[in-house]
């Protein structure tokens, strides 16, 4: 059983410590964890830690400034970088997951973050990679953008900074224990997980500008109609494949999305939430409606194992 009050005090000596009396980074994209891990730093560092939110051109609708917004709240300023030109101009002409993903992370970690680190004089990166990140990436399912150290890559070495992670030895749900005893408003510690590498895993094949908005504009409906399921998590995926569908009595042909619902407890593993027929026409109804050139919607009914949560 975890012992939150002790975890806290454990990681913000350990933190205190560690930094001294210099600068930090904070990696929040407004997760669970990194916003666990924000006010982990803040407790430990105050000012000292400065935290930064990455546009990458790959978040959900509206998803920076309400991130932004909900710290203030709490008394943590927020800096948001603009870097979406940077990661679709690495993300270019790239089809293939695991190469996605390296170029996700080396955009991250080297380009941006190696020049905000630079520029500010911190050496180190505090950032919430958990448990199940290192898990799936060492049994060599799915090279999880955060991970390094256990694959051999001193960040030191490779980027030029120190990396902090107080997570690494939790998952989701003792995430959201220490969040909620951190005093995160349950918006956040409640919060459905979202990747690292964003809406880029979720479209199959090349993250273009014009593929992203189109799977962005599924997601908000997915997650509107979603919510109020209670599951551990749902999303939309943008397929590659082209299918013959019809609107105004013309062929078109047509983009395919496909809706997710996973129940799970951990993400090691995780079945389709058995959902309303209702509320399957609804989300079909609703994508057709709002999602420009999709003419296809589907169910995913596969469990993890062997599917993954996300797509890519
Ligand atoms: P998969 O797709 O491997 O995902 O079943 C398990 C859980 O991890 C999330 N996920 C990621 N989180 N960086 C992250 O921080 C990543 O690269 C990444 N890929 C997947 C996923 O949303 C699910 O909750």
């Amino acid at each position: 059983e975890l012992d939150t009050g002790k975890f806290i005090a454990d990681y913000v000596a350990e933190i205190r410590n560690a930094v001294a009396d210099g600068l930090a980074i904070n990696a929040l994209s407004g997760g669970v964890d990194s916003s666990v891990v924000t006010m982990l730093g803040h407790r430990a560092l105050g000012p000292r830690l400065r935290t930064v939110l990455i546009e990458n051109g790959l978040m959900r609708e509206g998803e920076p400034e309400r991130v932004r917004a909900i710290f203030e709240q709490l008394g943590v300023k927020v800096e948001i970088i603009d870097a979406r030109e940077e990661f679709f101009a690495a993300l270019k002409g790239i089809t293939d997951p695991e190469e996605k993903r390296e170029a996700i992370t080396q955009t991250f970690y080297k380009k941006v973050f190696g020049r905000i680190v630079r520029e500010s004089g911190a050496k180190f990166l505090l950032q919430g990679t958990i448990l199940t990140d290192v898990d799936e990436t060492v049994a060599g399912i799915k090279r999880q953008h955060n991970v390094f150290a256990q694959l051999g890559i001193d960040p030191q070495a490779t980027f030029g900074y120190e990396i902090l992670e107080p997570l690494i030895r939790l998952r989701k749900d003792g995430v959201r224990k220490v969040g909620q005893a951190l005093g995160l408003p349950v918006e956040m510690f409640k919060r459905i997980p979202f990747p690292g590498p964003a809406l880029a895993a979720r479209v199959i094949g090349e993250a273009t500008p014009e593929r992203i908005a189109t799977v962005r504009q599924a997601t908000t409906v997915v997650e509107r109609l979603l919510a109020g399921t209670g599951a551990f998590q749902y999303l939309a995926i943008l397929h590659q494949d082209r299918v013959t569908g019809m609107r105004q009595n013309r062929r078109e042909f047509g983009q395919q999305i496909e809706v997710r619902c996973w129940d799970s407890t951990d993400a090691r593993v995780a079945a389709p939430t058995r959902l309303p027929f209702d509320l399957l026409e609804q989300l079909a109804h609703e994508i057709l409606r709002d999602v420009p050139g999709v003419v296809s919607v589907t169910y995913n009914i596969a469990t993890k194992p062997p599917s993954t949560i996300e797509a890519v």
